[in-house]
């Protein structure tokens, strides 16, 4: 019998950090990376001293009740709104996320997908390979919006919306943010960001961008009201969390031409997609890809090992989200 620590590698992980973690655990990995059930969960939680998991796993009180043994949940994700963090503490379980190592291929992805909204890049490819380009127009081909000297709408200024404010620097945009609180004002002038109302935002801007953690509180912070307040013109750009954004109006208002476009990393529910916004032709459709390269989620696998070795050695994680539950 191997006396090594157990841990569980809750999704598919690439096969040469699955090897190296084997090195010094007995690993009960996922490599067929079906998603756990809620019951099996809790049972795997239940003989693990530490577990890798990621969005996809809920890390609550019901998640946790077996879980005698467990002192770390380290997420391969920045964000960690599967976390039930105030359930964790009181279990005892660190929480870690993986920062930083990804700011900037998610805010890569986020220009990627404005920039393909905006032009009409996708809809102009189903256009071309359905047959239906017959002739260069002026007038009757796919006409998209400018991003050049255009306004950008930033919500939610951490690390990865100011990593898209600096890229806009570099098209010449007008960048406006909000955001729960002020950055400083040496941060402001690096982004050379404005700060503005909600409100304010959502009727100058003429590309919204929204790069805000899920919280309650932050549900549906656009819906029906916010988008009546864009300008028609405008486009609607989410990398945060589904949840965010009230799918159904949105779909309503791309529909009904209230507002231009839109541009979606993550969905309400997702892996499944409203069928509303299934039908519309406006909305470049992406399945939560902002951190997918090779070299990044590499990155996020290796800083989420970095703290789970860290937590099972006594050590403090570099990303520990919930530091009462660390004891030195
Ligand atoms: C993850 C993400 O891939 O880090 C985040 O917050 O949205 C993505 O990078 C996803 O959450 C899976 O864990």
């Amino acid at each position: 019998m191997s006396n090594k620590p157990k841990i569980l590698v809750s999704r598919a992980i690439f096969s040469d950090q699955l090897a190296e973690l084997e090195k010094s655990f007995q690993v009960r990995s996922n490599q067929a990376d079906r998603v756990f059930t809620p019951a099996e969960l809790q049972k795997e939680l239940s003989n693990v001293v530490g577990a890798l998991v990621t969005g996809s796993e809920r890390i609550d009180a019901s998640a946790l009740q077996n879980a005698k043994d467990l002192k770390i949940a380290a997420n391969i994700s920045v964000g960690y709104n599967n976390f039930d963090v105030p359930a964790m503490s009181l279990s005892g379980v660190m929480a870690t996320n993986t920062p930083d190592v990804l700011t900037d291929t998610t805010a890569d992805f986020g220009f990627a997908l404005l920039m393909a909204t905006a032009r009409r890049i996708t809809e102009s490819e189903h256009w071309v390979r359905a047959g239906k380009w017959d002739q260069w127009s002026i007038v009757n081909n796919p006409l998209g919006m400018d991003l050049h000297h255009s306004t950008i709408g930033i919500i939610g200024m951490g690390r990865i919306g100011q990593g898209i404010a600096k890229r806009a620097l570099g098209f010449g945009m007008k960048v406006i943010y909000h955001n729960r609180s002020r950055l400083s004002e040496a941060n402001e002038k690096a982004c050379g960001a404005s700060y503005v109302s909600k409100e304010e935002l959502l009727r100058t801007a003429d590309h919204v961008v929204l790069v805000l953690p899920y919280t309650p509180q932050n549900h549906h912070t656009i819906g029906a009201s916010e988008i009546a307040l864009m300008k028609p013109t405008a486009t609607l750009i989410n990398i945060a969390r589904g949840g965010i954004v009230d799918d159904e109006a949105l779909a309503k208002a791309l529909q009904s031409g209230k507002i231009f476009a839109a541009g979606l990393d993550v969905f309400e529910g997702e892996p499944q997609v409203h069928p509303e916004l299934l039908k519309c032709s406006n909305i470049v459709l992406a399945p939560h890809i902002a951190s997918a390269t090779e070299k990044t989620r590499r990155a996020m696998v290796d800083l989420a090992v970095e703290n789970l070795r860290a937590a099972l050695n006594g050590k403090k994680p570099p990303s520990l989200i919930n530091t009462e539950v660390f004891k030195a």
